[in-house]
Protein backbone atom coordinates (compact mmCIF):
# COMPACT_ATOMS: atom_id res chain seq x y z
CA UNK A 1 0.00 0.00 0.00
CA UNK A 2 2.88 2.55 1.08
CA UNK A 3 4.75 1.55 -1.58
CA UNK A 4 1.91 2.36 -3.93
CA UNK A 5 0.93 5.51 -2.95
CA UNK A 6 5.12 6.39 -2.91
CA UNK A 7 4.95 5.73 -6.53
CA UNK A 8 1.57 7.59 -7.23
CA UNK A 9 2.91 10.59 -5.43
CA UNK A 10 6.65 10.11 -7.47
CA UNK A 11 5.07 9.91 -10.69
CA UNK A 12 2.69 13.64 -10.01
CA UNK A 13 5.69 15.50 -8.77
CA UNK A 14 7.24 14.59 -11.54
CA UNK A 15 4.76 14.91 -13.84
CA UNK A 16 4.37 18.73 -12.54
CA UNK A 17 8.13 19.89 -12.98
CA UNK A 18 8.20 18.16 -16.35
CA UNK A 19 5.40 20.24 -17.30
CA UNK A 20 6.99 23.54 -15.57
CA UNK A 21 9.58 23.22 -17.84
CA UNK A 22 8.25 23.38 -21.02
CA UNK A 23 7.58 27.02 -21.79
CA UNK A 24 5.69 26.84 -25.13
CA UNK A 25 3.80 25.07 -26.88
CA UNK A 26 2.85 24.99 -30.60
CA UNK A 27 -0.51 25.51 -32.44
CA UNK A 28 -0.01 22.67 -34.54
CA UNK A 29 2.74 19.80 -35.32
CA UNK A 30 2.29 17.50 -37.85
CA UNK A 31 3.66 14.03 -38.24
CA UNK A 32 3.53 12.33 -41.55
CA UNK A 33 3.48 8.51 -41.74
CA UNK A 34 0.44 6.87 -39.78
CA UNK A 35 2.64 3.35 -39.32
CA UNK A 36 4.58 2.40 -36.36
CA UNK A 37 7.09 5.02 -36.15
CA UNK A 38 4.58 8.38 -37.04
CA UNK A 39 1.91 6.79 -34.53
CA UNK A 40 4.58 6.56 -31.53
CA UNK A 41 6.03 9.78 -32.47
CA UNK A 42 2.43 11.49 -32.40
CA UNK A 43 1.44 9.80 -29.13
CA UNK A 44 4.79 10.54 -27.68
CA UNK A 45 4.54 14.37 -28.74
CA UNK A 46 0.83 14.16 -27.69
CA UNK A 47 2.00 12.98 -23.79
CA UNK A 48 4.28 15.88 -23.64
CA UNK A 49 1.47 17.98 -24.34
CA UNK A 50 4.18 19.75 -27.18
CA UNK A 51 1.32 21.57 -29.75
CA UNK A 52 -2.52 22.32 -28.83
CA UNK A 53 -2.86 20.16 -31.99
CA UNK A 54 -1.16 17.16 -33.33
CA UNK A 55 -1.96 16.10 -36.72
CA UNK A 56 -1.22 12.45 -37.88
CA UNK A 57 -1.36 12.14 -41.98
CA UNK A 58 -0.90 8.95 -43.79
CA UNK A 59 -1.84 8.36 -47.63
CA UNK A 60 -3.83 5.15 -46.57
CA UNK A 61 -7.62 5.66 -45.97
CA UNK A 62 -9.01 6.00 -42.41
CA UNK A 63 -5.49 4.94 -40.99
CA UNK A 64 -4.11 8.02 -39.56
CA UNK A 65 -7.73 8.99 -38.36
CA UNK A 66 -8.06 5.75 -36.62
CA UNK A 67 -4.61 5.78 -34.63
CA UNK A 68 -5.32 9.60 -34.03
CA UNK A 69 -8.57 8.94 -32.45
CA UNK A 70 -7.15 5.84 -30.51
CA UNK A 71 -4.35 8.21 -29.14
CA UNK A 72 -6.62 10.96 -28.71
CA UNK A 73 -8.74 8.55 -26.27
CA UNK A 74 -5.91 8.00 -23.45
CA UNK A 75 -6.02 11.76 -23.11
CA UNK A 76 -7.90 11.79 -20.16
CA UNK A 77 -6.29 8.54 -18.86
CA UNK A 78 -2.99 10.08 -19.42
CA UNK A 79 -3.63 13.15 -18.48
CA UNK A 80 -3.01 15.46 -21.95
CA UNK A 81 -4.61 18.00 -23.50
CA UNK A 82 -3.05 17.96 -27.15
CA UNK A 83 -6.18 16.83 -29.58
CA UNK A 84 -4.95 14.32 -32.60
CA UNK A 85 -6.43 14.67 -35.32
CA UNK A 86 -5.65 12.36 -38.72
CA UNK A 87 -6.20 12.96 -42.45
CA UNK A 88 -5.94 10.31 -45.06
CA UNK A 89 -4.17 12.45 -47.85
CA UNK A 90 -5.26 16.00 -46.98
CA UNK A 91 -2.55 18.24 -46.44
CA UNK A 92 -4.43 21.34 -45.82
CA UNK A 93 -5.31 19.91 -42.30
CA UNK A 94 -1.22 20.18 -41.67
CA UNK A 95 -1.41 24.18 -42.42
CA UNK A 96 0.65 26.27 -40.03
CA UNK A 97 2.50 23.61 -38.53
CA UNK A 98 5.63 24.34 -36.67
CA UNK A 99 7.13 21.32 -37.17
CA UNK A 100 7.11 18.42 -39.07
CA UNK A 101 8.21 15.20 -38.97
CA UNK A 102 8.44 12.89 -41.90
CA UNK A 103 8.03 9.59 -40.85
CA UNK A 104 7.11 8.02 -44.58
CA UNK A 105 8.17 5.06 -46.96
CA UNK A 106 8.50 1.38 -46.46
CA UNK A 107 10.12 -0.31 -43.45
CA UNK A 108 13.30 -2.94 -44.09
CA UNK A 109 12.29 -6.39 -44.05
CA UNK A 110 14.55 -9.17 -43.01
CA UNK A 111 17.79 -9.80 -45.05
CA UNK A 112 17.20 -5.90 -46.44
CA UNK A 113 19.77 -2.49 -45.82
CA UNK A 114 18.66 0.62 -45.04
CA UNK A 115 20.58 1.56 -48.42
CA UNK A 116 17.73 -0.96 -50.58
CA UNK A 117 15.00 1.02 -49.83
CA UNK A 118 16.29 4.25 -51.85
CA UNK A 119 14.54 3.61 -55.01
CA UNK A 120 10.64 3.55 -53.31
CA UNK A 121 11.31 5.78 -50.22
CA UNK A 122 12.98 9.26 -52.16
CA UNK A 123 9.67 9.77 -54.40
CA UNK A 124 7.51 9.52 -51.34
CA UNK A 125 9.33 12.14 -49.62
CA UNK A 126 10.14 14.08 -51.89
CA UNK A 127 6.33 14.23 -52.53
CA UNK A 128 5.91 14.59 -49.35
CA UNK A 129 7.89 17.43 -48.46
CA UNK A 130 6.44 19.37 -51.51
CA UNK A 131 3.24 19.19 -49.69
CA UNK A 132 3.84 19.93 -46.35
CA UNK A 133 5.94 22.64 -47.21
CA UNK A 134 2.98 24.15 -49.16
CA UNK A 135 0.93 24.35 -46.18
CA UNK A 136 3.50 24.81 -43.54
CA UNK A 137 6.38 27.04 -45.00
CA UNK A 138 7.71 28.37 -42.10
CA UNK A 139 7.97 24.63 -40.74
CA UNK A 140 10.77 22.68 -39.22
CA UNK A 141 11.23 19.40 -40.92
CA UNK A 142 12.54 16.45 -39.38
CA UNK A 143 13.47 13.18 -41.77
CA UNK A 144 12.80 10.08 -39.72
CA UNK A 145 12.70 7.86 -43.31
CA UNK A 146 14.94 5.29 -44.47
CA UNK A 147 17.68 5.65 -45.75
CA UNK A 148 17.86 8.19 -42.84
CA UNK A 149 20.78 10.91 -44.49
CA UNK A 150 19.78 10.51 -47.78
CA UNK A 151 16.06 10.77 -46.84
CA UNK A 152 16.89 13.89 -45.23
CA UNK A 153 19.03 15.09 -48.12
CA UNK A 154 16.02 14.53 -50.63
CA UNK A 155 13.77 16.69 -48.20
CA UNK A 156 16.28 19.25 -47.74
CA UNK A 157 16.30 19.65 -51.83
CA UNK A 158 12.63 19.40 -52.08
CA UNK A 159 11.96 21.74 -49.68
CA UNK A 160 14.11 24.60 -50.47
CA UNK A 161 14.78 26.00 -46.95
CA UNK A 162 17.58 26.46 -45.23
CA UNK A 163 19.57 23.47 -43.78
CA UNK A 164 19.18 24.17 -40.45
CA UNK A 165 15.32 24.08 -40.94
CA UNK A 166 15.66 20.28 -42.35
CA UNK A 167 17.46 17.78 -40.73
CA UNK A 168 17.04 14.13 -39.60
CA UNK A 169 16.45 11.77 -36.70
CA UNK A 170 18.85 8.62 -35.91
CA UNK A 171 21.80 10.04 -33.61
CA UNK A 172 19.29 10.05 -30.50
CA UNK A 173 18.03 6.26 -31.74
CA UNK A 174 21.63 4.91 -32.12
CA UNK A 175 22.53 6.63 -28.78
CA UNK A 176 19.64 5.49 -27.43
CA UNK A 177 20.79 1.78 -28.43
CA UNK A 178 24.01 2.02 -26.94
CA UNK A 179 23.10 3.86 -23.59
CA UNK A 180 21.18 1.21 -23.15
CA UNK A 181 23.46 -1.94 -23.94
CA UNK A 182 25.83 -0.29 -21.51
CA UNK A 183 23.56 0.18 -19.13
CA UNK A 184 23.04 -3.74 -18.97
CA UNK A 185 26.48 -4.16 -19.13
CA UNK A 186 27.38 -2.18 -16.02
CA UNK A 187 23.91 -2.35 -13.95
CA UNK A 188 23.20 1.29 -13.73
CA UNK A 189 20.68 3.36 -15.05
CA UNK A 190 20.69 4.28 -18.46
CA UNK A 191 20.12 8.28 -17.56
CA UNK A 192 23.06 8.52 -16.34
CA UNK A 193 25.47 7.62 -19.34
CA UNK A 194 25.88 10.47 -21.60
CA UNK A 195 27.47 9.24 -25.36
CA UNK A 196 28.26 10.76 -28.51
CA UNK A 197 27.90 8.70 -32.06
CA UNK A 198 28.06 10.70 -35.19
CA UNK A 199 28.34 9.20 -38.69
CA UNK A 200 25.45 8.16 -41.10
CA UNK A 201 22.47 5.73 -39.98
CA UNK A 202 23.69 2.57 -41.35
CA UNK A 203 26.06 -0.30 -40.35
CA UNK A 204 28.99 1.90 -40.28
CA UNK A 205 27.77 4.44 -37.63
CA UNK A 206 30.89 5.97 -35.25
CA UNK A 207 29.78 5.23 -31.77
CA UNK A 208 32.79 7.30 -29.59
CA UNK A 209 33.85 5.45 -26.38
CA UNK A 210 36.23 8.25 -25.48
CA UNK A 211 33.47 10.47 -25.59
CA UNK A 212 31.34 8.21 -23.40
CA UNK A 213 31.02 8.93 -19.90
CA UNK A 214 28.61 7.72 -16.58
CA UNK A 215 28.13 11.01 -15.30
CA UNK A 216 31.84 12.01 -15.96
CA UNK A 217 33.38 8.65 -14.97
CA UNK A 218 34.72 7.33 -18.44
CA UNK A 219 33.33 4.18 -19.85
CA UNK A 220 36.71 3.36 -20.63
CA UNK A 221 37.88 3.06 -16.89
CA UNK A 222 35.04 0.90 -16.49
CA UNK A 223 34.48 -1.69 -18.94
CA UNK A 224 37.05 -3.91 -20.81
CA UNK A 225 38.40 -2.67 -24.86
CA UNK A 226 36.84 -5.78 -26.02
CA UNK A 227 33.19 -5.68 -24.01
CA UNK A 228 33.05 -1.72 -25.24
CA UNK A 229 34.18 -3.50 -28.87
CA UNK A 230 30.63 -5.94 -28.58
CA UNK A 231 28.98 -2.64 -27.07
CA UNK A 232 29.63 -0.70 -30.21
CA UNK A 233 29.31 -3.39 -32.66
CA UNK A 234 25.63 -4.31 -31.34
CA UNK A 235 24.92 -0.48 -32.01
CA UNK A 236 26.37 -0.49 -35.36
CA UNK A 237 23.91 -3.73 -36.15
CA UNK A 238 20.96 -2.48 -33.65
CA UNK A 239 18.27 -2.06 -36.41
CA UNK A 240 19.01 -4.92 -37.97
CA UNK A 241 19.07 -6.75 -34.66
CA UNK A 242 15.36 -5.73 -34.11
CA UNK A 243 14.16 -6.24 -37.92
CA UNK A 244 15.46 -9.90 -37.52
CA UNK A 245 13.30 -10.29 -34.15
CA UNK A 246 10.07 -8.95 -35.73
CA UNK A 247 9.88 -8.75 -39.41
CA UNK A 248 10.09 -5.62 -39.85
CA UNK A 249 11.83 -2.18 -38.31
CA UNK A 250 11.80 -0.80 -34.94
CA UNK A 251 9.45 1.89 -33.50
CA UNK A 252 9.22 2.77 -29.80
CA UNK A 253 12.34 4.08 -29.96
CA UNK A 254 13.09 5.51 -33.30
CA UNK A 255 9.26 7.65 -32.32
CA UNK A 256 10.72 8.80 -29.18
CA UNK A 257 13.85 10.01 -30.45
CA UNK A 258 11.79 11.89 -32.74
CA UNK A 259 9.82 13.48 -30.28
CA UNK A 260 12.79 14.64 -28.19
CA UNK A 261 14.14 16.52 -30.98
CA UNK A 262 10.49 17.90 -31.33
CA UNK A 263 10.59 19.16 -27.44
CA UNK A 264 13.87 20.33 -27.95
CA UNK A 265 12.50 22.85 -30.76
CA UNK A 266 9.57 23.52 -29.10
CA UNK A 267 11.08 24.29 -25.89
CA UNK A 268 14.29 26.17 -26.95
CA UNK A 269 16.46 23.86 -25.48
CA UNK A 270 19.47 24.37 -26.51
CA UNK A 271 20.19 20.46 -26.45
CA UNK A 272 23.32 19.13 -27.79
CA UNK A 273 22.09 16.14 -29.48
CA UNK A 274 23.56 14.05 -32.39
CA UNK A 275 21.24 14.76 -35.59
CA UNK A 276 21.84 14.15 -39.35
CA UNK A 277 22.86 17.81 -40.01
CA UNK A 278 24.06 19.31 -43.28
CA UNK A 279 27.54 19.70 -43.30
CA UNK A 280 29.24 22.60 -45.15
CA UNK A 281 33.08 22.17 -44.05
CA UNK A 282 32.89 20.86 -40.98
CA UNK A 283 34.56 17.44 -40.11
CA UNK A 284 36.53 18.56 -43.63
CA UNK A 285 33.31 16.91 -45.19
CA UNK A 286 30.85 18.94 -47.46
CA UNK A 287 27.69 18.56 -49.54
CA UNK A 288 25.80 15.70 -48.06
CA UNK A 289 23.89 15.19 -44.25
CA UNK A 290 25.49 13.06 -41.66
CA UNK A 291 25.05 12.24 -38.04
CA UNK A 292 26.92 14.99 -36.07
CA UNK A 293 26.61 16.67 -32.70
CA UNK A 294 24.25 20.13 -33.05
CA UNK A 295 23.01 22.34 -30.95
CA UNK A 296 19.72 22.25 -31.18
CA UNK A 297 16.57 25.31 -30.38
CA UNK A 298 13.63 26.64 -31.78
CA UNK A 299 16.28 27.78 -35.02
CA UNK A 300 16.33 24.32 -35.55
CA UNK A 301 20.39 23.44 -36.20
CA UNK A 302 21.63 26.55 -34.25
CA UNK A 303 25.15 25.07 -34.75
CA UNK A 304 27.30 21.87 -35.85
CA UNK A 305 29.60 21.29 -32.93
CA UNK A 306 33.34 19.84 -34.19
CA UNK A 307 34.89 17.14 -31.78
CA UNK A 308 38.52 17.05 -31.83
CA UNK A 309 38.39 13.16 -33.07
CA UNK A 310 41.59 11.37 -32.90
CA UNK A 311 43.29 9.77 -36.23
CA UNK A 312 40.90 6.52 -36.01
CA UNK A 313 37.90 8.07 -35.26
CA UNK A 314 38.48 10.68 -38.13
CA UNK A 315 38.79 7.54 -40.52
CA UNK A 316 35.75 6.33 -39.20
CA UNK A 317 33.45 9.17 -39.98
CA UNK A 318 35.43 9.40 -43.34
CA UNK A 319 34.42 5.38 -44.01
CA UNK A 320 30.85 6.24 -43.09
CA UNK A 321 29.93 9.26 -44.83
CA UNK A 322 31.95 7.74 -48.33
CA UNK A 323 29.07 5.11 -47.70
CA UNK A 324 26.44 7.69 -47.40
CA UNK A 325 28.45 9.49 -50.77
CA UNK A 326 27.19 6.25 -52.47
CA UNK A 327 23.65 6.40 -51.51
CA UNK A 328 23.63 9.77 -52.73
CA UNK A 329 24.78 8.89 -55.81
CA UNK A 330 21.79 6.58 -56.36
CA UNK A 331 19.84 9.62 -55.76
CA UNK A 332 21.30 11.75 -58.33
CA UNK A 333 20.98 9.03 -61.11
CA UNK A 334 17.46 9.04 -59.98
CA UNK A 335 16.73 12.33 -61.95
CA UNK A 336 14.08 13.49 -59.36
CA UNK A 337 15.37 17.08 -58.90
C1 LIG B 1 16.12 1.52 -36.99
C2 LIG B 1 15.40 2.03 -38.20
C3 LIG B 1 14.14 2.71 -37.88
O1 LIG B 1 17.31 1.79 -36.86
O2 LIG B 1 16.23 2.79 -38.99
O3 LIG B 1 15.48 0.85 -36.18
Amino acid sequence: MLSHTFVGQNRTVNKKSNKKQIKSIMDKITVVGAGNVGATCANVIAHKDLAREVVLVDIKEGLAEGKALDIWQTSSINNFNARVVGATNDYLRTKGSGVIVITSGVPRKPGMSRDDLIKTNASIVKDVTEKVVKYSPDAIIIVVSNPLDVMTYTAFLASNKPANKVFGMAGILDTGRYRAFIANALNVSPKDIHALLLGGHGDTMVPLPRYTSINGIPITDLLAKEEIDKIVERTRFGGGELVNLMGTSAWYAPGAAAAQMVEAIVDDQKRVLPVCAKLNGEYGLKDLYLGVPVKLGKGGVEEVIQLNLNKEELKSLKDSAASVKKTLDVLDAMKLF
